[in-house]
């Protein structure tokens, strides 16, 4: 029989989920709505973002819905509006978000998403008073979480966010698949990832049998390119099938000869609601340029949102749960303007609730690789993000063809 002397009743908590998505999301959101509503609260899902809380305002009731949290992206929707004034769009609408705040009895918000809706959140907070909690969110892993990787004796600076591990995982399998056609035309691949300013994600196609790789935290000048199609051609030789995977960031930035600079590549010259532009396309100039610089056949390939789709992985799945007991603990001491995070990198099992811990919300800032996970003279990972992956992700899925052919002789 359902008690009606819960601590919340009568209470309303809703969610909401901004930015790009993530196949974690609807995990997320289950596990919150779980949680929060045993604690009494009726829980509301609030539909595209901060756009639902414009207008009229776009609610539905998550209470005793069915959910499924294993199903990739987010049932919630999304977008990437700003409540606040932005250069795109220069007119407040905080108080349209006030009013359906109050039109709809909302009590408490929890916002899933990155530092720009969880940084709108915390303005909200600050300003109107109205009562925020953070939810971690992002495939490009780069959100200042505070997370530590023991390894060998140090520790190193690390972040976890959700929707990274599937994503990983993703990159991973489709690094591994895109090596059969690289091997069967002795074909040099360059496949483009997604992660805006920062390498987490391409670091990932490691475990796939991706060798070399370029991230955005190293520019590539003219001298470095240098040495970087000298190491592309050692690797090349010294591979055994005559085939390489590299995998590049969508935001690298790489020198150009016809304009002498050193400047990412853009996929439009629109920015987003948070002044973001949209990246894409880099991998078609590195390819060509190693087909021209080292006479070898090389292509282009972008992961794209691949590594955004699909369903939320075995890790994943924990973490979400994980975050969501702390987001418990918040709601119990009414502790708002804060999100919970993982403290320390530890495999999925010991995911629990004493291995988390509360930061503030919303412009903590990006936390580029660590220089412990990338050897700049090699263009490698190293051996220690090797082993921050062997916690997170699945097993490396890099297999070779079994057997070699005799060779006949005439
Ligand atoms: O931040 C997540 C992300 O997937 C980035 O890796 C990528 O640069 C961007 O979003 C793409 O944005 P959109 O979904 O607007 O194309």
């Amino acid at each position: 029989m359902r008690s009606e002397n819960k601590i919340f009743q009568g209470k309303t908590l809703a969610i909401l989920s901004g930015g790009g998505d993530t196949p974690a999301i609807n995990s997320s959101i289950e596990a919150v709505r779980n949680r929060a509503s045993m604690l009494g609260y009726k829980v509301y899902g609030v539909l595209q973002g901060w756009k639902g809380l414009l207008g009229d305002g776009n609610i539905v009731d998550l209470t005793h819905q069915p959910y499924d949290g294993y199903y990739g992206g987010t049932a919630l929707r999304s977008s990437r509006t700003n409540p606040f004034p932005s250069k795109k769009n220069p007119e407040s609408r905080v108080p349209q978000v006030l009013r359906n705040l109050q039109k709809y009895k909302i009590d408490v918000l929890v916002t899933i998403g990155g530092d720009d809706t969880n940084g709108a959140a915390k303005r909200l907070f600050e300003t109107e008073g109205i009562p925020v909690i953070g939810f971690p969110k992002t495939i490009d892993n780069d959100l200042r979480t505070r997370t530590l990787h023991r390894y060998n004796g140090k520790d190193i600076e690390a972040v976890l966010c959700p929707g990274f591990p599937s994503a990983g995982n993703a990159i991973m399998e489709m690094t591994a698949n895109l090596r059969t056609t690289a091997e069967s035309h002795s074909r040099i691949l360059v496949l483009e990832v997604m992660g805006r300013d920062a390498g987490w994600l391409t670091g990932t196609a490691m475990f796939g049998g991706g060798s070399l790789g370029l991230i955005p935290e190293f520019e590539i000048t003219e001298a470095r390119k240098e040495v970087f199609f000298e190491t592309v051609k050692e690797a090349y030789m010294n591979s055994k099938k005559k085939c390489l995977v590299i995998p590049v960031s969508e935001g690298i930035r790489w020198f150009d000869e016809k304009t002498g600079k050193v400047d990412v590549v853009y996929a439009s010259s629109e920015v987003d609601e948070y002044g973001h532009p949209r990246f894409g396309g880099v991998s078609g100039v590195v390819a060509s340029e190693i087909s021209a610089r080292l006479g070898i056949e090389a292509r282009a390939q972008i992961t794209g949102y691949y590594a955004r789709s699909g369903h939320c992985r075995h890790y994943d799945r924990r973490l979400t749960s994980t975050l969501a007991d702390k987001v418990v603990d918040l709601l119990l001491r009414e502790d708002y303007g804060h999100m919970p995070v993982i403290s320390r990198i530890v495999p999925h099992v010991e995911l629990e609730e004493f291995n988390t811990t509360s930061i503030d919300m919303g412009a903590v800032g990006n936390k580029p690789l660590s220089e412990d996970y990338y050897d700049i003279n090699k263009f490698r990972f190293t051996e220690a993000y090797a082993d921050f992956l062997t916690n997170i992700l699945d097993k490396p899925v890099f297999e070779e063809f079994k057997y070699d052919f005799p060779v006949v002789l005439p």
